[in-house]
C-alpha cells in the first residue's frame, strides 16, 4: 500500500545533548500546531550509537500525546550477515532489540564512500525484509550518468537488482519503500526539479508493475536537498509519496514544516 512517509536521515549528526534538544523541540512544534498526522509516517533514522536514546525519547513522546503518535525508528544500514566475524556490522536481531522498525539501505554515500554495490544492497534488503523489518531502498543516478542521458538505465538496474532478489518475499509491497535521490542532488542545495524527480518516480512505479500489479503500490520517495520552501511542490507530483530528509531534518523546526508539507 502507497504510504506518506517522511523520513530523517541524521547520518553522522547528533550527540545526547543534541537528540534530546531536537526531541523536546519537535514535541513543543507538535503541540502547538495541534495537526493530525495520522496520515503520514514519520521515521528518523539516527546514528546507530544513538538507537537507544531515540527509542526512549520516541515512546516518552508517545505517552505525551496519549499513545496516538508514534515516530518509527530506522537504522542507516544493516549487515547481509546474521552474526560473526563482520567487524563493525550490526545484524538484524540486534536492531530489533531496540524495537527498529525500518532500515535504510542502498544510501548512495555508502556506494560510493563504502563501495557497495547492486548485490549487495539487494542481499542486505532481502535479509532485513525476510526479518520482518521494512526497508528503504534508495536508488539514484550520478550528474555524469543523468547528463549522459543515463539516468532510467542506472535507477532501472538499481531497482531490477532489488526486485529480482525480493520478489518473493511475503507483502514486499508494503515492506519495501524505493527512496529516489539524483546523488547531485544529495546535499548540495540544488533539489531535482518537480517535474524531473516525477519523470522518474513514474517510470520507476511503471516498471514495478511490470514485475508483479501489486508492485504498483510500493511507495516511492524522493530525496536530495529537500528543503520546507521546496517541499509541498515535490509531494504534491502524482508518484512522489513523500520524502528522504537529510540536512533539512536536523532542524526540528524545518523537519516539522517538511512534515507539514506533507499533510
Ligand atoms: P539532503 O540529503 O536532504 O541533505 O540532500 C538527503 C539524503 O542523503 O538522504
Amino acid at each position: 500500500m502507497r504510504k506518506n512517509i517522511i523520513a530523517a536521515n541524521w547520518k553522522m549528526n547528533g550527540s545526547l545533548d543534541f537528540n534530546n534538544n531536537w526531541f523536546e523541540e519537535f514535541y513543543n512544534l507538535l503541540k502547538n500546531n495541534n495537526k493530525d498526522f495520522n496520515n503520514i509516517e514519520i521515521i528518523i533514522a539516527p546514528s546507530f550509537l544513538y538507537i537507544e536514546q531515540i527509542n526512549n525519547l520516541r515512546t516518552y513522546l508517545f505517552n505525551k500525546f496519549d499513545n496516538k503518535f508514534k515516530i518509527k525508528l530506522a537504522t542507516q544500514d544493516i549487515s547481509e550477515y546474521e552474526n560473526g566475524a563482520y567487524t563493525g556490522q550490526v545484524s538484524v536481531s540486534m536492531v530489533k532489540d531496540f524495537d527498529v522498525d525500518y532500515v535504510i539501505v542502498g544510501h548512495s554515500e555508502r556506494r560510493s564512500l563504502n563501495n557497495e554495490n547492486n548485490f549487495e544492497v539487494a542481499r542486505k534488503t532481502r535479509k532485513a525484509l525476510e526479518n520482518n523489518l521494512k526497508v528503504i531502498a534508495c536508488i539514484g543516478e550520478t550528474l555524469e550518468q543523468r547528463e549522459n542521458n543515463q539516468t532510467k538505465i542506472i535507477v532501472g538496474e538499481q531497482l531490477d537488482s532489488i526486485i529480482e532478489l525480493c520478489s518473493d518475499v511475503n507483502n514486499l509491497s508494503s515492506n519495501l519503500v524505493i527512496a529516489y535521490e539524483p546523488v547531485w542532488a544529495i546535499g548540495t542545495g540544488v533539489n531535482a526539479s518537480p517535474e524531473q524527480a516525477q519523470e522518474v518516480h513514474s517510470f520507476l512505479r511503471e516498471k514495478l508493475a511490470k514485475y508483479n500489479k501489486e508492485f504498483n503500490n510500493i511507495t516511492i520517495l524522493y530525496g536530495g536537498s529537500v528543503k520546507p520552501n521546496n517541499a509541498k511542490e515535490l509531494f504534491n507530483q502524482q508518484d512522489i509519496d513523500g520524502g528522504l530528509i537529510g540536512g533539512a531534518s536536523l532542524n526540528a523546526k524545518s523537519f516539522m514544516e517538511i512534515c507539514l508539507a506533507a499533510l
